[in-house]
């Protein structure tokens, strides 16, 4: 095997490591199609065999290293380019008109359009129920999750399993409350696994993800918050932000002409906990990340905290 076909291959298995699998079928003709591309994708059909896993296994995982995307390049180097903001190419996609005197009632009515959408629909590969944002607004935050898992699914909330409890401490120690905060999903409905799913949970599909980008892209711009954050490389590709978390992390880029932030997933976190070390730099660099929030929304940072995670 060629180094190239060597890398895409890689690359690949990576891409599917973060979205939660452990197996995958490598189909024939799969490396001729992976070269056509130069970079690999998530995979489109929800047919495809994979294990289920349930939510917290599926953490979301940085890339060992950066690869080259459709997205240009930072012309700085993370440190100094804070400020510099990147434009998503989703700025082009029409957003869903709604209708409603406060954000609330264009939320609901958002959501409505989402419940009744073909499309959406048409997919057959998600469960019925949407599970609806949480929190306020009116928020200055709105953090962007992949899809709902189980425990989402009964709440009929975001984030209410370990990595809801991992997110819950994050937004804690930013001095926040939950309610404070806006918290949705991409994928507003659970993706199905056939036959007898029980716990299982599995990464939504490019597909998927896809048929909701209207609505998260008009949903941001209803809340109009002043931070946007995506947690993991799952929503920051499918915002066309590009998927290396070495690449997005530790500066700025722009969604809805809104300053937006990529961070690790608390699956993740939750994964790095259990490792030597318990997760310390991960921890760190995420925490770092929402210093940079709480700075652009203008929070207080005492002392304490712009120390958290430090050695
Ligand atoms: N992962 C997500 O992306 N969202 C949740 O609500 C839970 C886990």
């Amino acid at each position: 095997m060629s180094n190239e076909a060597a890398g895409l291959l890689k690359h690949f298995l990576e891409q599917r490591q973060v979205a939660g699998q452990t197996h995958v079928v490598l189909k024939p003709g799969m490396l001729d199609r992976l070269k056509q591309r130069g970079k690999p994708s998530r995979p489109a059909q929800p047919d495809v065999p994979m294990v289920s896993l349930p939510m917290q296994s599926r953490a979301a995982m940085p890339q060992p290293a950066p690869k080259p995307t459709a997205q240009p390049a930072p012309s700085t180097s993370p440190k100094s380019s804070a400020a510099v903001a990147s434009l998503s190419s989703t700025d082009k996609v029409a957003l869903i008109e709604v209708t409603g005197q406060t954000k609330a009632e264009k939320l609901a009515a958002l959501a409505a359009h989402a419940g009744a959408s073909s499309t959406i629909q048409a997919l057959g590969t998600l469960r019925p129920i949407l599970v609806s944002a949480s929190g306020s607004p009116d928020a200055d935050i709105l953090f962007i999750g992949e899809a709902p898992g189980m425990e989402e699914e009964e709440a009929g909330q975001p984030f209410m399993g370990p990595a809801g409890q991992k997110l819950t401490g994050i937004i804690t120690a930013m001095g926040l409350k939950r309610e404070a905060v806006y918290l949705t999903h991409f994928c507003k409905q659970r993706p199905a696994i056939k036959g007898e799913q029980g716990i299982a949970n599995r990464a939504a599909t490019d597909q998927e993800m896809r048929a909701f980008l209207p609505y998260i892209l008009t949903e941001i711009s209803i809340v109009a918050p002043k931070v946007v954050i995506v947690l993991g490389p799952a929503v920051a590709g499918a915002l066309s932000l590009g998927e290396s978390m070495i690449r997005l992390r530790g500066k700025f880029h722009q969604v809805q002409g809104i300053q937006t932030i990529v961070t690790f997933h608390p699956n993740y976190i939750l994964r790095e906990e259990k490792l030597a070390g318990g997760g310390l730099k991960a921890k760190r660099e995420l925490w770092e990340d929402m210093l940079k929030v709480m700075q652009t929304v203008g929070l207080p940072i005492s002392e304490k905290q712009s120390n958290y995670f430090k050695k």
